[in-house]
């Protein structure tokens, strides 16, 4: 019976030396389908295997190496370091300093009314960027669809709202009119987050004339920006793929700006990005830091120091930079010669690889089905996001063929 009606003179007791159960309060969630890919392909032991999953750049060889530059960077660091002390939740600001002229150009502060901190990778800063709008008042972030998928678990995950727009047409260009909308209409809570070049995953970019369009419609709405800058130099060039994030820049009072070092010094584990804030004035620069500064802290409290610490070397070396830009160069290159075959190839089944010639990055998307997707996997070897989102530098002279055949044979 006291079993039946629930009560027990043990119940208190029990409770007590087992505690309330908390965990299975937790439902079981999907691993990061992207970062899934890097196991699967590493399972498949077909020689002849193609991974064009997550974004990481290689080499006509299909390798990822470690830059010379940032080897020669690494060696020194190694024989200079003299501590691995604290720094603060803002990093190594000698590294911070150091890329903006790369990013933001000759007047690199302008006017001393930008700053920034280190930040864990591009994630990180993206959280950052995203945390402190809300904390500001922000709330509602649009966002073109599809976009990087971590930009929505980072958002969901602070609970700020999402709103999506359509951002490309189906030809693989840019629908300008629809950003520009956008921009005009978020209202004085709406903040706008862009791709400030090789956007993930469609490899679209907008051009001068687009951005110059971007820039007025966020001067003449007041509309926040965000930009976030993962590929600077993958592109076009460095100070290319900096035009429309410097045209954003000039043209409004306050901006964030994500910005990952992952792609364009080849750092990825390292976890290298940094976070900057345009004020209106330099004053304010001191208040926007201290929130950040406090975020930061509640998170990791402070980035991991060997990569950036790293990348200061370089920029502080005129030879070490010198290698570093010329290494960039070669790979992207490399991806504009890759893409430049792919549009060659024309039509592969029922998809046109023409556009992916003028896209930019390490990214594009195929208009394949998910069912698609998983032959290419299953029956090909061929290893791509579900979306049909491929990493270019994934291809190579010695794999294309297979790749083109592949898609071909599985849509046509
Ligand atoms: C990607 O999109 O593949 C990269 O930015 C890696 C990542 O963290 O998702």
């Amino acid at each position: 019976m006291r079993a039946a009606t629930g009560f027990s003179l043990l119940r208190p007791f029990i409770s007590r030396c087992m505690g309330h159960f908390m965990l299975e309060n937790l439902s079981p969630q999907a691993p990061d389908a992207l970062l899934a890919l890097i196991k699967m392909h590493a399972a498949d032991t077909r020689p002849d295997k193609i991974d064009l999953g997550v974004g990481v750049y290689r080499t006509g060889q299909g390798d990822t190496p470690v830059f010379a530059a940032i080897k020669q960077a690494e060696q020194k660091l190694v024989e200079t370091q003299d501590s691995k002390s604290y720094l603060g939740p803002e990093g190594d600001m000698g590294f911070v300093n150091g890329l903006m002229p790369y990013i933001f150009g000759s007047d690199a502060t302008m006017g001393g009314r930008i700053t920034g901190m280190q930040t864990p990778g591009g994630t990180g800063a993206v959280r950052l960027a995203v945390a402190l709008a809300q904390k500001a008042g922000v709330e509602q972030l649009h966002i073109g669809k599809p976009s990087w998928p971590n930009h929505a678990q980072i958002l969901n995950d602070i609970s700020l709202e999402t709103v999506w727009f359509d951002h490309a047409r189906e030809d693989g260009s840019a629908d300008l009119d629809a950003v520009l909308q956008v921009i005009r209409n978020a209202g004085p809570k709406g903040a706008v987050l862009l791709h400030g070049a090789c956007h993930n995953p469609t490899g679209i970019d907008y051009s001068s004339e687009q951005w110059d369009a971007i820039a007025d419609a966020f001067a003449e709405s007041g509309t926040f920006p965000i930009i976030d800058l993962a590929y600077q130099g993958l592109g076009h060039g460095m100070e290319e793929d900096a035009y429309g994030l410097r045209k954003v820049l000039g043209a409004v009072p306050e901006a964030f700006i994500a910005y990952s070092c992952d792609k364009n010094f080849g750092v990825y584990r390292d976890r290298v990005g940094a976070f900057y804030a345009l004020a209106r004035n330099p004053d304010e620069l001191d208040i926007v830091f201290s929130n950040a500064n406090a975020l930061a802290r509640a998170s990791w409290s402070m980035p991991p120091d060997h990569g950036g610490a790293a990348i200061r070397l370089i920029l502080r070396d005129p030879d070490m930079t010198a290698l570093w830009l010329d290494e960039l160069t070669q790979m992207r290159d490399r991806m504009r010669q890759v893409r430049a075959t792919l549009g060659d190839a024309g039509m592969a089944g029922s998809v046109d690889l023409a556009p992916l010639a003028s896209q930019n990055g390490l990214f594009s998307m195929l208009p394949v089905t998910p069912q698609q997707v998983k032959q290419l996997r299953d029956e090909h070897g061929i290893y791509m996001a579900g979306s049909g989102r491929v990493n270019i530098a994934g291809l190579h002279m010695g794999n294309i063929e297979k790749f083109v055949k592949a898609v071909s044979v599985v849509t046509g």
